[in-house]
Formats: structure tokens, sequence, C-alpha cells
């Protein structure tokens, strides 16, 4: 048998016992019969021992089998993988015409069971819940809270802008639930202790970052407000939902906003998660005296403290999530887990 007509048979024996399962095997005959030191290219090399009239035949008989084999191996892989597809799209079925008879317990989603809890924990210290837009202008975003036009924050690629129109105030979805404090001293008069619970939007996706996420903001202005009493404000709180022996550490920070500034860490393993290390839930500081102009306070009269967290990362921190995205995904498998728990 000449060379050709043995890489032939060799395939010919081997192709018939190709089974669509091995993923394995497929790699292993590509690189057999395809790879550069494989079968077929060792074919080429008898051509320069063939007689001229030979080679474009011997050349093209060649290259027709190296297209067989590959458009077979490719076929078994598409074979392979639209089957393993189908097997996990089976394993996965969802059946969203399933009637209310399925005895599914409704729950609390876990955000929203921290949130509940947190207001509580709020309404416990002499806050009043209220609201704010998600949809704001970047006057009340940025330019009230002190952060001037080109400060980084405003950049395209954090912010998104609704309506970008270059002399007018632009429309954002609110980066942050800061633009609250300015509505907050606007429509009211100090002293007031304040909390606002809502949706932010930043351009920004991984493991512990999502283009959505759920902030905790406080505002208190009143006569006498020191640091201390933002420390014991959030110490309260976070010890409420982690127990008595979480730590919490206070990092020097700045925000255009408040000063002195600090953004508050929590100590992993004091709140019982499996891991070394801190965990940023947010920021907060005394609110800035330009702040307060900005809300059209008298910075003689009234001082005060505020303070913006993650809920989200509160919730990944409470039950030791380890990807944020999971909270918003809407798989069952992962909301199941919190049944009962609220
Ligand atoms: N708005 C800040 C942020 O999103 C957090 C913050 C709120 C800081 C209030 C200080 C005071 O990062």
């Amino acid at each position: 048998m000449n060379p050709l007509d043995e890489v032939r048979s060799a395939w010919a024996s081997l192709a018939s016992e190709i089974n669509a399962a091995g993923e394995q095997q497929l790699a292993e005959l590509r690189s057999r019969f395809l790879g550069k030191k494989g079968e077929i290219s060792g074919l080429m090399r008898h051509l320069g021992a063939l007689p001229a009239d030979e080679k474009p035949t011997y050349g093209a008989a060649v290259q027709a089998l190296r297209q067989m084999v590959e458009s077979t191996l490719d076929r078994f892989q598409e074979q392979l993988r639209s089957g393993a597809l189908q097997a996990r799209l089976e394993n996965e079925r969802l059946d969203l015409s399933l009637s209310g008879d399925r005895s599914e317990p409704g729950t609390l989603h876990p955000l929203l069971a921290l949130r509940d809890e947190i207001l509580d924990l709020f309404v416990g210290m002499g806050f009043e819940i209220a609201d704010a837009p998600e949809i704001d202008t970047e006057w009340f975003n940025f330019s009230a809270l002190n952060m001037p036009d080109d400060h980084p924050a405003r950049d395209m690629q954090d912010t998104f802008f609704l309506e970008k129109d270059s002399g007018k105030d632009s429309v954002v979805l609110r980066t942050h639930t800061s633009n609250y404090q300015i509505h907050a001293m606007r429509d009211r008069k100090p002293p007031f202790r304040l909390l606002h619970c809502g949706q932010v939007y930043r351009c920004d996706a991984d493991a512990t970052h999502a283009p959505m996420f759920c902030q905790v903001e406080g505002l208190v202005l009143d006569q006498g407000i020191s640091f201390a009493h933002l420390k014991a404000t959030i110490y309260t709180m976070v010890r409420a939902l982690y127990g008595q022996g979480a730590i919490l550490r206070f990092r020097p920070s700045f925000f255009p906003f408040t000063e002195p500034s600090a953004e508050m860490d929590v100590d992993c393993r004091s709140v019982g998660l499996d891991r070394d290390g801190w965990m940023e839930i947010g920021g907060c500081g005394m609110v800035n005296p330009n702040v307060l102009v900005n809300g059209g306070i008298d910075p003689e009269s009234f001082q005060g403290f505020a303070f913006g967290f993650g809920l989200d990362r509160m919730a990944m921190l409470r039950h030791g999530i380890k990807d944020i995205g999971l909270l918003t995904a809407g798989d069952m498998r992962f909301l199941r887990q919190f049944t009962g728990l609220a």
C-alpha cells in the first residue's frame, strides 16, 4: 500500500469509531491527522520523491483527504456542542407556564428582606424614610454635591447620560443616592434624620460591581452633630445586622460632598465569612458646608453627617455571596436558598 492509501485507511477505520460523546477523542484525532506533525502533513513529505507528472494528482488527493478529515471532525464537534447544549437546556428547563398550584412558597428577595430590616433599624433610631428620583439632573447628582464640572466621576464611562446637551443641565441615571441629600435639604427644614434607599446606576460590571445596585443614604442635620454621632449610628446598624462581634473600620477617604470623609469597611471574619480581609460597604463624612449652601441651609446654624452604603454588598456579607450579579439574575436555584429566611 502506498503512504496515501495507508493514511486513508487508517482514517477510515478510526472515523467509523468516532462517537459524538468524546471531546477528548476528537481532539486526539485532530492532532494526529491534522496537526503540524500529523499524518496528513507527513504525506506531503513524499511529494518530493514523486515523478513530476504525478505530483499534482498526489497533492490534490492529499488536500482532498485533509478537507474530508477536517469536515468530518468539525461535524462531530458541532454535534457534540449542540448535544451538550441540548442536555444543559433540558437540565435547566424552566416551565414558565406553571400555574400557581405548585407549592413554591413565596418569599422576600434577600435584598428586599435586608432593606426592610435596615429601614426598621433606622426608624428605631428616629429616622424618617423618604424617596428621591432615580432619573435626575447633573446638578443634583454632581454639581450641588460640590463635584466640579471636570470631576472624573462624571465621566461617560461611569455615568449613564440620558440627555447630554452641552450648556444645559444634562439628565442622568443617578450614580449614587447622594442626589437625595440635596432634594432633602431643599424640601425640608432641619433638624432632621432622613434615610433613603434606592437603585443607582454605573457603567461597571464584575464580581463585586453591578451596573445597577441599591444604596442606602442617610442624612442627619442638627446642631452640635459630630463624627462620633456618625460612628455610633453606623456601628449600631452593623452590629444589629451582623452581631455584636462585628468589626468596622473607618478609613480616611475623600468625597467632594463631605469633609472629613471616610470609607467604611467590615472585617469579613468578624461577621462570620470564611475569608480574611475587609469588605468595603460605603462612604460617609461630615456634610461639606458648600453642600449645605447649595441645599439652601446656613452652615453656621446646622451641621451634620451623611453616609451611603451598598445594600448588595451588605447582602453579600450577610449570606456569603461571592458574585453580586446573582442578586439580580433571577435564578431560582439561587433564590430558593433564601426561602423561609426572611
Ligand atoms: N455617594 C458616595 C458613593 O456612592 C457614598 C457617600 C455617601 C459618601 C454619603 C459620603 C457621604 O460612593
